[in-house]
């Protein structure tokens, strides 16, 4: 069983091919940030039309580098939504003409899930489990029951938090994208030199708000000098207030559903300092915590192809009308 994936949700064209054990057969992301960097962010119509102009030739790359022909695709999965509509249009569009073209089985998947699932391209994990997803667009805590079976126990009722690392970014001038530089800058920073608040730490729910995070540190920004001597401590500062955050909240959910396995997945999860904390944690409170490799925490055509096979593993296919959309809904 050879599965192809497509994520073309954001500013990567992402494909990937993988087997029926989710082995990787080959894997191309193309990151659009070069072109995005200009404007200090994402440009939505920028990014559509480059998915129009890679998508076909990533399609040809992998499937050469897998040394496969496309005959040998036996389930398309794609990203459906959440994501910038135009981008995810471009996705799931090819994605469509493969499968009307070729008799492929066809697979819309919902992005943030595939996030939350990732790590199964590296591992097997029991269920049930708790799963953070924190990324640009999203940052979510969902309870996993079962493969395909979730229900959304926590979101941030404002920004993302990679959202509020890019905004500080775009504040300092620090370039684009935000949140890697900011882990980098951080690494020779202490987190002790600003008491940024830690956001609804006693809202007895598990929701997050990053928002006035970023309020705090703009706040400060224009209050202080930050120069060469002390940015790196701020930014320390900043970063140790998001990732104790994150952190609290997803322990919270897990001790409150009485789940003892947690699973930290999106871009964010990349971020060195935040993986530390989490797996520290785990070892205290004797929780199994799991986080994918960074290649996997960012967006990528693989956890689309991977969330796929499970979803053809339960019998569910998509039809050729399935719909993009930008927004996940939150049942
Ligand atoms: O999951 P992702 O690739 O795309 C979305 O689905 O949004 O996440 C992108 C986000 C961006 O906001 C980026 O700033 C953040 O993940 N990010 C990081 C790091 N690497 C990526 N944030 C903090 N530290 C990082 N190392
Ligand atoms: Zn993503």
């Amino acid at each position: 069983m050879v599965i192809l994936g497509i994520d073309t949700s954001c500013d990567d064209t992402s494909l990937a091919l993988i087997d029926h054990n989710r082995r990787i057969l080959a894997h191309i992301i193309s990151s659009q940030a070069d072109l995005h960097r200009l404007f200090g962010g994402v440009v939505p119509e920028i990014a559509s039309r480059k998915h129009v102009e890679l998508i076909d030739i990533i399609y040809n790359e992998v499937l050469e580098k897998a040394g496969i022909q496309a005959g040998d695709i036996d389930l398309v999965g794609v990203t459906s939504g959440p994501g910038l509509i135009g981008s995810v249009l471009v996705g799931l569009s090819f994605a469509k003409g493969l499968s009307l073209a070729g008799g492929i089985p066809l697979i819309g998947v919902n992005h943030v899930e595939a996030h939350a699932m990732s790590i199964f391209l590296e591992r097997d994990v029991e269920f049930p489990f708790v799963a953070l997803v924190v990324s640009g667009g999203h940052t979510v805590i969902l309870s996993f029951d079962a493969p395909c079976s979730f229900q959304v126990i926590g979101s941030t009722v404002d920004d993302a938090a990679g959202e509020a690392f890019a905004k500080v970014a775009t504040f300092q001038g620090l370039g684009y994208p935000g949140g890697r530089i900011i882990e980098e800058m951080a690494r020779q920073g202490s987190p002790d030199h600003v008491a940024f608040p830690r956001p609804m730490m006693d809202d007895v729910r598990c929701n997050f708000s990053f928002s006035g995070l970023k309020t705090a540190f703009i706040t400060y920004a224009k209050k202080h000098t930050i120069d060469a001597s002390t940015i790196n401590d701020v930014l320390a500062s900043f970063q140790e207030a998001v990732c104790d955050v994150l952190v609290a909240k997803t322990f919270k959910a897990a001790r409150q559903s009485n789940i003892k396995r947690v699973v930290v997945g999106g871009g964010v999860a990349a971020n060195g300092r935040l993986r530390e904390v989490f797996l520290k944690r785990g070892k205290q409170e004797d929780y199994e915590v799991m986080i994918a490799s960074p290649l996997f925490c960012t967006d990528n055509g693989a956890m689309i192809a991977s969330l796929a096979s499970f979803y053809a593993g339960s019998g569910t296919y998509s039809t050729l009308d399935i719909k993009a959309y930008s927004r996940m809904v939150m049942k």
